[in-house]
């Protein structure tokens, strides 16, 4: 049987962690602020945004979120982002994605200020991730690291095998991966023969999206398994990529869904603005 791996009662800890440090800054009177921007009437979005505003809220950190209509044109966003961009009481800007159709994500997320894109989606920032010289990560990978971290789990030379490609979750993770020295490869819907790859993972990242995929055979013994899916079922039920039921029975480590890299999410947005306000205020 596997170790699970509690991304909430971890989530919670850091959380307590990360409140002792927002304290400290308030000495120096500097109180984080980010600002959440959601355009339309997606539900699952409004969700997101209303967790980070409430998860903002429990350690200190001010949040304002900002609700423009469905058929706001890409400009206005823009403006809007801009204004922010000037204001000094706000350090982190997320625009929650996706974005209505006739509005290009790229050119939106590019127009936040690199020094406050919490997400770290903006082209410098992603830059900065392939040169190892990130400043924000985005929150899905690192949360993954964090969890990797606090479980003592070693990286160095070991088999990763990280099932996705996404600019969010695959790329990134791929990255940070790499940096921590471990062997990385990348699969994807093209991939051919998946489970021969997946089954040499010694750490194996899924992120496909397609409810319980990744079955026992396509697993290492011992292996270190984290499922970043989110799947819905219609009864309301969530479910992972990975059959947990039976992958737990031959992984060593395994993130559950619920409870596993979901709550790190959002944990580590008030990392990265937490990082941001030091970073634009503390010496200035
Ligand atoms: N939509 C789904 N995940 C995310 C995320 O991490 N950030 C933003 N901005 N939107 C999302």
């Amino acid at each position: 049987m596997s170790t699970i791996i509690d991304g909430k009662e971890t989530s919670a800890q850091i959380r307590k962690e990360y409140a002792e440090e927002v304290k400290e800054l308030a000495k120096k009177g500097i109180v984080p602020g980010l600002a959440v921007i959601i355009v339309g009437n997606d539900p699952a979005s409004a969700v997101y945004v209303r967790n980070k505003g409430k998860a903002c809220q429990e350690i200190g950190i001010h949040s304002e979120i900002i609700e423009m209509p469905e058929d706001t044109p890409e400009q206005k966003l823009i403006e809007e982002i801009q204004k922010l961009n000037e204001r000094k009481d706000i350090d982190g800007i997320l625009v929650q994605l996706p974005l209505p159709k006739h509005i290009n994500p790229s050119a939106v997320v590019d127009s936040i200020s690199p020094q406050k894109d919490v997400d770290a989606f903006s082209e410098v920032n992603v830059g900065k991730i392939m040169l190892g010289r990130q400043s924000f990560v985005p929150c899905t990978p690192a949360g993954i690291m964090e969890l990797l971290k606090r479980y003592n789990i070693d990286i160095t030379g070991k088999n990763c095998v990280v099932v996705g490609r996404s600019d969010i979750v695959g790329k990134p993770m791929a990255m940070l991966l790499m940096q921590q020295d471990g062997t990385v490869t990348v699969c994807h819907s093209k991939t051919q023969n998946l489970s021969e790859y997946t089954k040499r993972a010694d750490i194996l990242v899924v992120a496909i999206k397609k409810p319980r995929y990744v079955k026992a055979n396509m697993v290492k013994e011992g292996a270190v398994v984290i499922d970043v899916g989110i799947n819905r079922f219609e009864n309301g039920k969530l479910t992972g990529d990975v059959d947990f039921d039976e992958v737990s029975k031959v992984a060593s480590y395994i993130t559950p869904v619920p409870g596993g890299v979901g709550p790190m999410t959002i944990t580590m947005l008030l990392k990265n603005t937490i990082t941001a306000a030091r970073q634009n205020r503390e010496n200035n």
